[in-house]
């Protein structure tokens, strides 16, 4: 498939509603080769909205006016033990920059996560840290960690986020994580205020160089007591053309169905996987936290317990003809 920047813009920009089903069925070629009809999951445990940063986009910054939580790790082993007795083996530790989490702290729960389950990995999305910190927390044992780019160009960066924060520090993260061994995820919102074709063809552009293990993309939405909170949502047929692209750029990526996927469209995870996306993140917080991590407004959260979210899940992926198999779900090296 011809993917010049010429033709990235146009299947980026046109109204031709075909070109997602050509976009999907490359796509779902691409992945079912390498990975098969397989969705990996993901158990995703929400440990802290407590955050230092104050990115404009963001429900959960520094200014805003939520209440805020963080898991105890002992809570945190708890919603292991739920998961891996349900048949997870990724445990996806995210929170926002909570300084509470030291390294030592995070380093004994990783470790003690490891002990305890040796045949799950553990990711990490908790935002920048120096590199001492990452090289020991790879040290105690985590395998992957997330780190959204958020853009590639460095001025919708600077729009999109305080001036305390900048586009070189969130690069050297990631190629230091790189750097250290870590499978990393970088990623993007669609439809953030200042994107432009440019700016995504940029996004698009680093990911084809940087080959991220993992890509989370998914749309922008707004979230109320925030700089951007009456802004447009992004768009859900561009998002699933993205998601298509990205699977065709780097076929080996792991791309999951993003919850804010799900938030704005009601099989928005299923036309994502029918678009190339093969993993899901279900929800293992505890249910009375899970609305505290409110980044965005009506996030998905069914308030049905971890069992019962991942059997509806199971069955509409099922439903769509792909299993989810009990597995690490490694990125699979050629
Ligand atoms: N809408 C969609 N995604 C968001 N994120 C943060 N705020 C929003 C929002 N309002 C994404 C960012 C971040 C990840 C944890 O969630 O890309 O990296």
């Amino acid at each position: 498939m011809n993917l010049s920047s010429n033709e990235l813009r146009r299947l980026l920009t046109t109204s031709d509603p075909t070109v997602l089903d050509e976009l999907g069925a490359e796509a779902r070629r691409l992945r079912d080769e390498i990975y098969g009809r397989r969705v990996f999951i993901r158990g995703l445990i929400e440990i802290s909205n407590h955050c230092r940063n104050n990115c404009l986009y963001c429900g959960i910054r520094r200014d805003a006016a939520c209440r805020r939580y963080r898991l105890a790790p002992e809570q945190i082993m708890d919603c292991c033990r739920t998961g891996h007795a349900l048949g997870f083996r990724t445990f996806v530790l995210q929170g926002g920059e909570d300084a509470w989490f030291t390294d030592e702290k995070l380093c004994a729960l990783v470790g003690d996560i490891k002990r305890e389950f040796p045949d799950s990995a553990v990711t990490l999305s908790l935002g920048e840290r120096g590199r001492e910190s990452f090289a020991r927390l790879r040290e105690a044992g985590a395998d992957r960690y997330l780190l959204r780019h958020e853009t590639a160009d460095r001025d919708h960066y600077a729009l999109l986020h305080p001036a305390a924060m900048s586009f070189d520090h969130r690069m050297q993260c990631l190629a230091d994580l790189r750097d250290l061994g870590f499978q990393v995820g970088a990623g993007f919102m669609v439809g953030s205020p200042g994107q432009t074709v440019d700016t995504l063809l940029k996004d698009l552009a680093f990911i084809a160089d940087f080959r991220p293990e993992m890509v989370g993309i998914g749309p922008f939405i707004p979230a109320d007591g925030t700089p951007f909170e009456h802004e447009p949502a992004g768009s859900v047929e561009i998002t699933l053309r993205l998601l298509a692209i990205i699977r065709i750029l780097h076929p080996r990526v792991l791309l999951p169905a993003t919850t804010a996927l799900g938030t704005l469209h009601p099989t928005g995870r299923e036309r994502a996987v029918e678009a190339g996306a093969n993993v899901v993140m279900p929800n293992l917080s505890p249910q009375d936290t899970r609305a505290l991590y409110a980044i965005y407004n009506n996030k998905l959260s069914t308030g049905s317990e971890a069992a019962e979210s991942l059997t509806d899940l199971r069955l509409r992926m099922q439903a769509i003809g792909y299993e989810m198999p009990v597995a690490r779900g490694d990125f699979q090296i050629e």
